[in-house]
Order: structure tokens, then sequence, then C-alpha cells
């Protein structure tokens, strides 16, 4: 039996795929390749191009090949995008899981572990956040996932559709040996824009803010590495395998880093100096995000491996060297 993975040619699907077939899974993935790569495709891995809301796509992946299980990463990411582009959001992330689990449904697939995030959450009345603290997003990228959520919540009860709901923090990094990694167009994540600085691709790093409620005025997030989520993907499987029943779990390192600690610490691992600009908050952007993981740790039994941030952040630095046009090159 396979595990299908939606978005396998994406940044965490891509390590996710690395980590199922090394460990002897067989995978079956479908991409639209929006933002996906198709340099990224796992070789072991047996590929479907096109769009999880097209239902005729999923009718013949599900007709020709034993799907187990669905790990979902396909969807919109962006969280200053979707402010911009709320219907966007709503109908890729939305539609897209609901188009996925009619189709789970009526080929009798009851296992999904789904992409989830921190910005369910929104603006938290405390930190670390755990699994049941309040849940109000505060730009619609979160609330999409949100929505995703309630939406398998209730078919989990009524069809029988087991999940798991993995609450990602800040993915960073990338595989050790630089092959797969970061490739967003356009980059909107921290740690690759930090770092094309030092790759000699942009001049400065503007800091989006420097007036919040934090010891040095710049945002908080806590930045957990791409392989440590992907194993997270794979337990979650094992323990919708021995029956446990539909959850969900944030996935941190529980450890806060500002935007200005995380510029010192690549200025460290690259070893050459950053520039620095200050720039007006970005919308959608809370102050602070701090994941406690308890529950994974004990539930699902997860200890993240990448405890050092910049370790994290050589990772990232030893993909973008090797790569730096991304998979362009
Ligand atoms: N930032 C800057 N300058 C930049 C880019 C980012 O100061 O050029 C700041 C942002 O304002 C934010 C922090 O760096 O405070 C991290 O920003 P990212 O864009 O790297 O990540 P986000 O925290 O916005 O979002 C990421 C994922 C989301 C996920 C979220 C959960 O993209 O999918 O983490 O915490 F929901």
């Amino acid at each position: 039996m396979a595990i299908l993975v939606c978005g396998g040619a994406g940044y965490i699907g891509s390590h996710a795929v690395h980590q199922l077939v090394s460990r002897g899974e067989e995978v079956v993935i479908i991409d639209n390749l929006q933002h996906g790569h198709r340099a990224a495709l796992n070789p072991h891995a047996k590929f479907y191009e096109g769009d999880i809301r097209d239902y005729n796509i999923l009718e013949k992946i599900f007709t020709e090949n034993k799907i187990e299980a669905v790990i979902h990463f396909a969807a919109y990411i962006e969280a200053g995008e979707s402010v911009q582009k709320p219907l966007k959001y709503f109908n890729n992330n939305v539609y897209g899981i609901q188009v996925l689990l009619e189709e789970m449904y009526k080929h009798g697939i009851n296992k999904i572990v789904f992409s989830s995030t921190a910005a369910v959450y929104g603006e938290p009345k405390k930190i670390p956040i755990e699994e049941t603290d309040d849940k109000t997003p505060i730009n619609p990228y979160g609330e999409t996932k949100l929505i995703m959520e309630k939406i398998m919540r209730w078919v989990s009860k009524a069809n029988g559709i087991n999940f798991v709901s993995l609450r990602y923090f800040n993915a960073a990094g990338a595989i050790e040996d630089g092959s797969i990694g970061e490739d967003h167009h356009p980059e909107t994540h921290l740690i690759p824009l930090i770092l094309q600085v030092p790759l000699g691709k942009r001049d400065h790093i503007t800091i989006f803010g420097n007036d919040y409620d934090t010891p040095d005025g710049t945002c908080i997030r806590d930045y957990i590495h791409v392989i440590d989520l992907a194993d997270a993907h794979i337990l979650a499987l094992e323990y919708l395998r021995k029956g446990g029943s539909s959850d969900a779990f944030n996935l941190g390192s529980g450890k806060g880093f500002s935007v200005k600690e995380m510029i010192e610490a690549a200025k460290k691992v690259t070893g050459k100096n950053i520039k620095v600009e200050i720039g007006e908050r970005r919308p959608g952007d809370p102050a602070q995000l701090i994941a406690s993981s308890e529950k994974a740790h004990k539930i699902l039994g997860w200890n993240p491996k990448f405890t050092d941030v910049e370790v994290v952040i050589k990772t990232a630095w030893n993909w973008h060297k090797k790569h730096p046009n991304g998979y362009d090159d």
C-alpha cells in the first residue's frame, strides 16, 4: 500500500517524501508544480502532475494505486499575501481539502496527516502556545487552516476518516546533504532572505517592524528544522496506523528567536556581515509565536534532533550556497 503525498514537490513535502522513501514506504506524489519543483521530486516516488481540486486526477490516482493514507501539504502558505488575496487562499486551501476528503471517502481511505500552522492561533494570549489555546487567526491563511481542521473534525466523526493535524511553527533549514531545500518564488521567508545578503543576491535584509512588544522590538518566532517536521509526519502516520484518534499537535522547538537574533546567528554561520534596514510592519504578523510541543512529545514520541538554531541556519546555508538560484541551477 502506498502513501499519497499531496504537494510532495514543495519544501516540506519533498523532505517528508525523502524520509518516507528512506524508511521503505511506497510513495505516490501529486503536485501541480505551481510552487513545487520538478527537480525536488524524489526519483523513488511515482509522480502525478495535477491539482487536488481536480476530481478526475484524484479519481485516477486512487484507482491506479492502492493508497493507504494521505499526507497533505498542498496549500498556499503566505500569511502576508493571504491578507491581500483571501479568495485565492479560500479556494485552494479550503476547497482543495473538500475535494480531497470527498475522494478519500469515496475510495475508503481513512487516514490523513495534514499540514496546519501556528497561524491558527493568531496573536497568542500566552507563551508557549498549547493546542487548547484560543484560535483567532489574524490573517486569512491561518483562517483557512483552521477551517480545514474543522472540516476534518466533522468528517472524522461522520465518515470515519481519522486525521492528525500538525501545526508547524516556522519551518527552517534543509536536508544535511544539501540535495533539496527551500526555494519559493518570490521568496518571502526570513532565513532564505537573510542568506541572500551574504550570497551577494541582495544588498540588505529589511526588518519588518522594530516596535513590537518584544525585548528587542522585532518579532519572535520558533524555528523548527524541516527534517524534524518530516519525521513528525511519519510518527503521525504510525499513530494513525495503530488506531490513534483524530487530534492536533504543535510542532516547534519551544525556543523563540527575534528577527535581530536570527540575523546575528546568520552572521556567525556565514562569517559575513549582513546589512540591515528597518522597514514597516508586515500586515498579519503576530509579535511572538513559540510552541509547546509537549503533546507531540508525549503522544507521538516526537523529539526534534536539530535543537541549535545555528545548526538549523547552517543546513539552510549549505543548500543556498550549493543552489544560489534554487532549483534553477
Ligand atoms: N521578516 C522580516 N523581514 C523579511 C521577512 C520576514 O523581518 O524580509 C520577519 C517577519 O515579519 C516575521 C519573521 O521574519 O516576523 C518570520 O517571517 P517568515 O515570513 O519567515 O515566516 P512567518 O512567521 O510569517 O510564517 C511562517 C510560514 C507560515 C506559518 C508561520 C507559522 O510561512 O506558513 O510561519 O509561524 F504559518
